[in-house]
C-alpha cells in the first residue's frame, strides 16, 4: 500500500518508511546522547525547539531567507536551527557576518559535507567540495590568475580594451539582433531565455576560446534548466540534512543528477578537444593555460603534486557555470525591473544618451560616467538579493561568535537576504529605489553604501568572479538600454516573486522590445 510521507517526496511502500523512520529514530537518540559540552564562559546558540528526526524544517518552508530573517528578530544575528538531524548556525546583520567571515575567516571558510555536492563535478567542485584548506587553496589560487589573465588580455580586433570587454559588446549586439528577430516572428519573448545564452557565450570565449548558436539545441537545454540546479543546492534543501530522503524517489532530485551529468559530457566534450589540439606556444584560454599548468607540474621535481590533474583542469567547471548562472539571472532581473519600473528605464536612457550618445557602443570605461546605471544595478543586487545565502560555510575548528560556542564542522548559513533588507542599515528597504546610492545631486555613487550591498559573499570565500561579474552586468546593461525599450505585454501583470534557490529566479515571463530612435533594425541575421 503507498504511504504518502510529503508532498515533494513521492510515492514509498510502508515498509520502506518504517525501516527509515526506525533508523532515523535511533540515529536521534544517539546524538541526543551524544549532546555538545558548551566550554566555560560561552553560551548555547539559541534558536527554535526542533521537532524529533525532522528538526525544523517545516518553520523554513518554501523561502528560508524570509522565515530566517524573521527569526532574527525572535533570536538575534546568531541563532541555530536544525534541518533534520544536523544543526545550522545561521548568521545575519552585517556586524556578524562581517565578524565571522573577515575577521575569523580561516574559521568560517570550510563548506559543509552535502549529499547534492556529492553530484556536482563528480564531488571535485572548487565552491562545493570539502577540499582540504591547501588543496582549495592552490585551486582557487589558479582559477583567479586564470580569469584575471582571459579577461584582461588583448581582443582580437584590437578595437577593445580587452577581451572581456570584446566579448560582452558582440554578444550583447547579437543579442539584439536575436531579440528583433523573435520580436518580429513571435511578437514577444522570454528574456532569460535568450539573455542566458548571450552571457554563457562570454565564459565559454574566456574559458573555451569559442562561442555557440542562438539555436544550438544542448547548450540552450543545459543553460536553461540552471534553475532546476539552484533549487537542488540553495541553502536548506531537506534532502541534504535528512539522510532517508536520499532513498526515496525525488523527481527534483533526479533532474539535478542528470543537469549534473549532461553538464559533465558537455564540458567534457570541450576540454577534451583542447588536449586534442593542445600547443605549448598558443595558450588560447583557460582551458589550455589550465592544462599547461598541469604539464609544466610534472616537469617540475620541486612541485606539490597534491592537486590531481582533474581537478586542476575541472576548475573550468565551476568557472562556466558559476559564469553563465549568476550573471544571467542578475540581467534577467534588471530587464524585469525596467519593465516594472518603466520611469527608471526612461532615466537611465536619457543618462545614456548624454553621456555617450548615439554615435559608439558603451565601454567598460564608461562606468565612472554612468552613476545613475550603477546605481541601478546595486539596486538589483540589494532588492532583489537574487542570491539569498551564500554557498553554505562550514566551520574549520571549534569556535566562538558573539558568545556562542560553535563547534567544528557545524554547518553555517550566511543570510545576505537579511543585510540587504535590513532596516537599521537601509531607509525603507522594500522600496526599490536606485537613488538611494546616489549624491543629492545625483552625480556621484555613495561608496559607502554600495559596499554594503552583500552579494558576493566576504572574506575567504568571497565570489572570485566578483569583477567580471559586475562589469559583465554594466556593459550588457549600458549596450541594451541604449538600443532597446523593454516593456511588458498589454493587460499582463508582471509576478516580481522570486522563485526560491541558490540564485532566485523571477517567474519565466513574455516581454517586448522596441529599438531606440537611431537604432531601428537593418538586417535580419540568423
Ligand atoms: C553577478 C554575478 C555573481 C554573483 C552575484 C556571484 C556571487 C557569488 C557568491 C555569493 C558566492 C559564494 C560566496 C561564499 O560562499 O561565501 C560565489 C562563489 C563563487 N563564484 Fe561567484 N558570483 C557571480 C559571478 C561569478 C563569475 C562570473 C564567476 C566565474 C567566472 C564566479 C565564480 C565563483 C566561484 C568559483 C565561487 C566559489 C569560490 C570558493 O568557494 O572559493 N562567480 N559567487
Amino acid at each position: 500500500m503507498p504511504l504518502m510521507v510529503l508532498p515533494i517526496l513521492g510515492q514509498v511502500s510502508v515498509s520502506e518508511s518504517l525501516v527509515a523512520i526506525i533508523t532515523i529514530c535511533v540515529v536521534y537518540l544517539l546524538m541526543r546522547l551524544n549532546r555538545i559540552k558548551i566550554p566555560d564562559g560561552l553560551q548555547k546558540l539559541p534558536g527554535p525547539k526542533p521537532f524529533p528526526i525532522i528538526g525544523n524544517v517545516l518553520e523554513l518552508g518554501n523561502n528560508p531567507h524570509l522565515s530566517l530573517t524573521e527569526m532574527t528578530k525572535t533570536y538575534g544575528p546568531v541563532f541555530q536551527i536544525q534541518i533534520g538531524m544536523r544543526p545550522v548556525v545561521v548568521l545575519s546583520g552585517n556586524d556578524v557576518i562581517r565578524q565571522a567571515l573577515l575577521k575569523q575567516g580561516e574559521e568560517f571558510a570550510g563548506r559543509p559535507d552535502m549529499h547534492s555536492s556529492k553530484f556536482i563535478s563528480d564531488g571535485k567542485s572548487l565552491a562545493f567540495s570539502t577540499d582540504q584548506v591547501g588543496v582549495w587553496r592552490a585551486r582557487r589560487k589558479l582559477a583567479l590568475s586564470a580569469l584575471r589573465t582571459f579577461s584582461t588580455v588583448q581582443g582580437k580586433s584590437g578595437e577593445y580594451a580587452c577581451a572581456l570587454e570584446e566579448h560582452i559588446s558582440n554578444e550583447g549586439l547579437y543579442l539584439i539582433q536575436r531579440l528583433h528577430n523573435v520580436m518580429k516572428s513571435d511578437g514577444s519573448f522570454d528574456p532569460f531565455r535568450h539573455i542566458v545564452v548571450s552571457v554563457a557565450n562570454v565564459i565559454c570565449g574566456i574559458c573555451f576560446g569559442r562561442r555557440h548558436s542562438h539555436d544550438d539545441d544542448e547548450l540552450v537545454r543545459l543553460v536553461n534548466m540552471s534553475d532546476e540546479f539552484g533549487k537542488i543546492v540553495g541553502s536548506g534543501n531537506p534532502s541534504d540534512f535528512i539522510p532517508f530522503l536520499r532513498v526515496l524517489p525525488s523527481t527534483t532530485m533526479k533532474k539535478f543528477i542528470d543537469i549534473n551529468k549532461r553538464f559533465g559530457k558537455f564540458m567534457q566534450k570541450l576540454v577534451s578537444e583542447h588536449y586534442e589540439t593542445f600547443d605549448k606556444n598558443n595558450i588560447r584560454d583557460i582551458t589550455d593555460s589550465l592544462i599547461n599548468h598541469c604539464e609544466d607540474r610534472k616537469l617540475d621535481e620541486n612541485s606539490n603534486l597534491q592537486v590531481s590533474d582533474e581537478k586542476i583542469v575541472g576548475i573550468v567547471n565551476d568557472l562556466f557555470g558559476a559564469g553563465f548562472d549568476t550573471i544571467s539571472t542578475a540581467l534577467s532581473w534588471s530587464v524585469v525591473y525596467l519593465v516594472a519600473y518603466p520611469e527608471m528605464q526612461v532615466r537611465l536612457q536619457k543618462e545614456l544618451n548624454e553621456k555617450i550618445g548615439t554615435d559608439r557602443t558603451p565601454r567598460l570605461s564608461d562606468r565612472t560616467e554612468l552613476p545613475l546605471l550603477e546605481a541601478f544595478i546595486l539596486e538589483i543586487f540589494r532588492h532583489s538579493s537574487f542570491l539569498p545565502f551564500t554557498i553554505p560555510h562550514c566551520t574549520s575548528r571549534d569556535t566562538s561568535l558573539n558568545g556562542y560556542f560553535i563547534p567544528k564542522d557545524t554547518c553555517v548559513f550566511v543570510n545576505q537576504w537579511q543585510v540587504n533588507h535590513d532596516s537599521e542599515l537601509w531607509k525603507d528597504p522594500y522600496s526599490f529605489n536606485p537613488d538611494r546610492f546616489l549624491s543629492a545631486d545625483g552625480t556621484e555613487l555613495n561608496k559607502a553604501d554600495a559596499e554594503m550591498v552583500l552579494v558576493f559573499g566576504l572574506g575567504k570565500r568571497r565570489c572570485i568572479g566578483e569583477s567580471i561579474g559586475r562589469a559583465e552586468v554594466f556593459l550588457f546593461l549600458a549596450i541594451l538600454l541604449q538600443r532597446l525599450s523593454f516593456s511588458g505585454i498589454p493587460g499582463e501583470t508582471l509576478d516580481l516573486t522570486p522563485e526560491y534557490g541558490l540564485t532566485m529566479k523571477h517567474k519565466r515571463c513574455l516581454l517586448r522590445v522596441t529599438p531606440q530612435p537611431g537604432f531601428e533594425p537593418q538586417t535580419t541575421l540568423s
